[in-house]
């Protein structure tokens, strides 16, 4: 853990460096840890394709954890709403989260709309260089919204539901996503598309 991911408000708070470490657990779990974090819009498939990973991952024996937008948001996060503000403290605390279970040795798949680019950056400089995967399900809201499983988009357009992304709030795409899932592959093909970057950059040892 190096001094630049290192920030207090308070500089009477001060850092204790612990023996034991990301690389002593990571060595330990036989893997190097990183966050898979998805973006896009709600129904586009994040949970889903996340979840289809994390079982396939686990499956090969890694260690791993799914963050779920809709899970947290009833627990750590269940005093946020949807005004820009509370989003980004939304991604703010689940950053922090991700980065303590990376800390921890942990393969780390986030799930959130997440929908704005200054938040998704603060995320990956507080993570050590290369421990942040952005990945985009770039669905078009029009497929979402057909999809529609929670019946929001519905309410939305009926004015029920203020501030609902894609069509009273933003949504920023990735400029360039290290992963970019379009198109209507499976489910399984995504998770395979997945699998191998995290392959290819060494972070799977099997
Ligand atoms: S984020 O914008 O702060 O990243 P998050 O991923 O935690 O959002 O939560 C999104 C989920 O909350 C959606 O999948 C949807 O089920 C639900 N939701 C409820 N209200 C809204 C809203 N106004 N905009 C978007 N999603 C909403």
């Amino acid at each position: 853990m190096t001094q630049s991911f290192i920030s207090s408000s308070d500089p009477n708070v001060i850092w204790h460096a612990h023996s034991v470490d990301q690389a002593t657990r990571s060595e330990q779990k036989q893997q190097q840890p990183v966050v898979l974090w998805f973006t896009g819009l709600s129904g586009s498939g994040k949970s889903t394709i996340a979840g289809a990973l994390e079982a396939a991952l686990v499956a090969e024996g890694h260690h791993t954890y799914l963050l779920d937008g809709d899970n947290i948001r009833h627990g750590l996060c269940r005093d946020l709403g949807f005004s820009d503000q509370d989003r980004a403290e939304n991604i703010r605390r689940i950053g922090e989260v991700a980065k303590l279970m990376t800390d921890a040795g942990l393969i780390v798949l986030s799930a959130f709309i997440s929908p704005f680019r200054a938040e998704r950056e603060m995320v990956r400089e507080r993570l050590p260089e290369g421990q942040f995967i952005e990945v985009f399900v770039d669905t078009p809201l029009a497929v979402c919204e057909q999809r529609d499983p929670k019946g929001l988009y519905k309410k939305a357009r009926a004015g029920e539901i203020p501030a609902f992304t894609g069509i009273s709030s933003d949504y920023e795409p990735p400029h360039a996503p290290a992963i970019h899932l379009t198109g209507d592959q499976r489910v399984a093909e995504h998770v395979a598309v997945c699998l191998d970057v995290l392959r290819d950059r060494g972070v799977l040892r099997t």
